[in-house]
């Protein structure tokens, strides 16, 4: 019960790896929980069911990460229910389109830049202000082991997730001495809806991705909701600016 008493945000938590890092911090205690995302429909349902099951009060607001007022606005809703904000796991983001650099549509790259980097620097902006209220936080941030290697047709993905690494090891180096940790995740392949919509479930594709991994398997979003609570729990209270790879050996090779 590592998170009892805490209150936090977690975006793109409708689906996926932000939906079962939610469960596993209800399951821990948490008091409050602003969930967030664009999927209204599982977002909604993903909150219902944890304040059903959990002691946990799960609140969700339709907002795009994207947005600079909607990040404001999930950072006030924590503020104004619950008190105050221990953490954040800036979790949403997109894979975009698959093609070769040249042949890649420009307004893709503006969007996918717009949520998968912008959306983790507004997403920051709002929260700092928000835990130096509550006397620090940790805040974790969404990267992929595609912030630490390329990988081929996928170029705006890559810089995107690159590029979450850099804001996040500045942030770390600049609130530090006030308690507040900033670190980042690396996951390699996770069993998710994102992997089957880059496979188009083309079974060669599916077979290729799992064996990016050199344990043979894709990773489960439990184990990285598993990593997220530890590195956001007090545990890890000497652990700031950090990147870690949850890969199955990947950055190994
Ligand atoms: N699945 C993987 O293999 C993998 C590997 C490394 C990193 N990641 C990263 O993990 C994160 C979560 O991905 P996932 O695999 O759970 O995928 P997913 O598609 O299942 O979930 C992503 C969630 O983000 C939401 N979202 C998309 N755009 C949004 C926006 N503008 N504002 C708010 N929410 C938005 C979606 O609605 C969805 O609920 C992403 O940032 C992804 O890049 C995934």
């Amino acid at each position: 019960m590592r998170f009892t008493d805490k209150v936090g945000i977690i975006t793109g938590a409708a689906n996926g790896i932000g939906k079962a890092t939610a469960f596993k911090l209800a399951a821990e205690g948490a008091k409050g929980l602003v969930l967030a995302d664009i999927d209204a429909a599982h977002g909604a349902v993903v909150a219902s069911q944890i304040t059903e099951q959990f002691e946990t009060n799960a609140i969700f607001v339709e907002a795009d990460c994207s947005q600079a007022e909607d990040n404001k606005t999930l950072v006030d809703t924590a503020v104004g229910k619950f008190g105050r904000l221990d953490f954040a796991f800036n979790n949403a983001g997109i894979e975009g389109a698959q093609a070769p650099l040249a042949d890649y549509p420009v307004d893709m790259f503006d969007k996918l830049i717009s949520i998968n980097l912008r959306g983790v620097f507004l997403a920051m902006k709002f929260q700092i202000p928000a835990m130096l209220e509550s006397g620090g936080g940790a805040i974790l941030n969404m990267s992929s082991v595609a912030g630490l290697k390329g990988f081929a047709t996928l170029s705006p993905y890559v810089a995107s997730k690159h590029a979450v690494i850099g804001l996040s090891k500045s942030a770390a180096l600049e609130y530090a001495a006030q308690n507040i940790r900033v670190n980042v995740v690396n996951p390699g392949a996770i069993d998710t809806e994102m992997i089957h919509r880059i496979t188009h479930g083309n079974e060669a594709a599916e077979q290729a991705f799992q064996n990016l991994q050199p344990v043979g398997r894709y990773g489960t979003p439990n184990e990285i909701a598993d990593f997220v609570a530890w590195i956001c729990s007090d545990e890890a209270r000497f652990v700031t600016g950090v990147t870690v790879p949850i890969d199955g050996g990947i950055m190994a090779g």
